[in-house]
């Protein structure tokens, strides 16, 4: 007997198989489906539009397109909700609703009649979850992304989220603006539905999507106002019939190789640090670990070639028009894996022969032989503060800061932070390393955007652009400067970084990939460890009991490919 589909799937269990099915038809006739329609495979859309995010505010549009491709393949496309995650609207951080998100995807794909899944995100977090679910459900699944908004002009200037909006902010903070213009600056910044602007996490995990094949060529870059995006959505839907039929999961899509080539694409656009976690993540979900130390072997042999803020001068939509992320691919194929097998069933090798001759602007997509910088944007730094690594983002920071010993002036916590970063008697000086304990994944603040520590009030209206900064906390993919990130294990967790005092001297070396305390491990040893209070109930209790370390994506530990603990 050939296998069930469409409503046929996955049956309600009351014991009686043909009752199920009798009883889903009758219920699925009330939306008012003719039986030819209800006979066809279904199509599932995972819809996130939501009031409380501005990035998908054009979603339902997309989901109207995905469906006139699948009815035009033959399909029954039935869209459902689940967790939207608006990057600016989430207390106390996105990142701590990414796998609530991943969860949800994952049992409703499961759990729903669906034959394929097409699955619509594009803020920073909902892609990553939406891939890390269907890679769990390993269901047929194709991504579509919301694409990025488009920049705005203010006085004569091109303004895009959100490099622009800390530039501003920085500028602010040193008095060279007024508030006047910075309150003008807040309504020129995001102008237009989509995703921020630059090579931020949305557009990082955008091109990963392409880059791993779970998502139509093409189309990562669309800016999310332009009719191509509704043309791709359309496809989309069309190609998750197609991909039903094929029964192509993602388990075969989502490969060793695939991800060796998603993290290529990162490193070679100066992508977001945010997309480290989320690619360790979904590999962790089809059991492909990321050791750090491959990121460094990948970073030391693969060329910046995308000219993107928050690294270059351009922006999401330039690099669409000037070829967009199969551009990229194809100045990358002698380093790609060109048989990793994509969703419409051909290889990364047959999709990119198809582009020769195709334009390129050279001002935003360097060729291999001619690239911005000769390595990749992203290193991992391990040391005595970081046994089990941190992250620099080398293109976005100042390399006049990368060989140095610094005095630690510490920050214990977010609070600490604001309480005492402006204040006029704080004790710091430009060549100090500012240090931030407590904002790693097993904090209280789950692992905030927090890493990009503001400038002292002080220095930054002394004209101090930028200092070392180091964190167990995040930075924004729209983010820039000489910061340190990820440092695991975690403040919180009983980490070196929790020993760390104000005055003590770190040294960082980026040239020997190495951060360390300068101090005797015995007296570190002596410091005490404050344990933070456990949440008692709900999903923070699960989080708090559940969340791994950066270094494993901070996935859940029983939702990894082979749980852990
Ligand atoms: Fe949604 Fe930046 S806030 S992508």
């Amino acid at each position: 007997m050939s296998d069930p589909i469409g409503l046929a799937r996955g049956l309600t269990n009351y014991g009686d198989r043909d009752f199920a099915l009798y009883l889903r038809r009758s219920f699925a006739k009330s939306m008012g489906y003719s039986p030819a329609m209800l006979a066809k495979p279904v199509i599932g859309i995972a819809n996130t539009a939501s009031g409380f995010n501005n990035c998908h505010r054009l979603v339902p549009e997309l989901v109207e397109a995905v469906k006139r491709g699948v009815l035009a393949a033959g399909a029954l496309p039935l869209d459902f909700p689940t967790i939207s995650l608006g990057e600016v609207f989430l207390n106390p951080t996105s990142l701590m609703f990414r796998n609530l998100m991943a969860m949800d995807t994952e049992e409703m794909i499961r759990a729903q009649p669906m034959d394929a899944v097409v699955l619509v995100g594009g803020c920073d977090k909902t892609v990553p979850a939406q891939l890390m679910g269907a890679a769990s459900a390993n269901l047929p699944a194709i991504q579509l992304v919301t694409g990025p908004m488009m920049t705005g002009p203010w006085r004569g200037e091109r303004l895009g989220a959100c490099t622009d909006c800390r530039r501003f902010w920085a500028r602010f903070r040193a008095g060279e603006v007024s508030r006047q213009d910075i309150d003008e600056v807040e309504g020129s910044l995001a102008t237009t539905a989509g995703t921020c602007a630059v090579m931020g996490t949305a557009s990082t995990m955008a091109s990963i999507a392409e880059a791993l094949g779970m998502m139509l060529p093409g189309t990562a870059a669309i800016p999310a106002v332009h009719a191509d995006r509704l043309r791709a959505a359309e496809a989309t839907g069309g190609a998750a019939v197609a991909l039903a039929q094929r029964k192509l999961a993602p388990d075969r899509i989502i490969t060793a190789r695939s991800v060796e080539n998603a993290l290529r694409v990162l490193l070679a656009i100066g992508g977001s640090t945010n997309a480290l976690l989320h690619l360790t993540a979904i590999a962790g979900r089809v059991g492909i670990d990321i050791p750090l130390t491959t990121l460094n072997a990948l970073s030391d042999a693969t060329p910046v070639l995308v000219d993107l803020k928050p690294t270059g001068p351009h922006y999401m939509e330039d690099l669409f028009a000037a070829g967009g992320i199969g551009a990229v691919l194809r100045e990358l194929k002698p380093l790609l894996h060109l048989d990793c097998v994509t969703v419409t069933g051909e290889s990364l090798g047959d999709r990119l022969g198809q582009g020769d001759g195709i334009f390129v602007d050279r001002k935003v997509i360097r060729p291999l032989r001619e690239p911005l910088q000769p390595q990749g944007g992203l290193v991992a730094l391990f040391g005595s503060l970081a046994p089990g690594g941190a992250i620099l983002k080398r293109s976005a920071a100042d390399a006049a800061l990368f060989e140095r010993q610094g005095r630690a002036v510490v920050f214990s916590s977010l609070e600490d932070l604001a309480a005492r970063i402006d204040d006029p008697a704080l004790d710091v000086a430009p060549e100090d390393f500012l240090v931030l304990q407590n904002a790693g994944p097993t904090s209280p603040s789950a692992m905030p955007e927090a890493g990009y520590l503001p400038i002292p009030g002080k220095l930054a209206r002394a004209g101090v652009k930028d200092m070392v900064r180091i964190s167990d906390a995040r930075m924004s993919g729209t983010a820039y400067g000489t910061v340190v990130l990820h440092v695991t294990p975690d403040a919180a967790s009983g980490g070196p970084l929790a020993r760390l005092r104000s005055g003590d001297l770190l040294r960082l070396s980026v040239k020997e990939r190495r951060i360390d305390i300068m101090v005797e491990p015995a007296e570190l040893a002596r410091r005490p460890v404050p344990t933070p209070r456990a949440p008692v109930r709900g999903y923070a209790r699960l989080y708090h009991e559940q969340i791994l370390q950066a270094d494993r994506g901070c996935d859940f530990a029983f939702l990894r490919a082979v749980p852990e603990r």
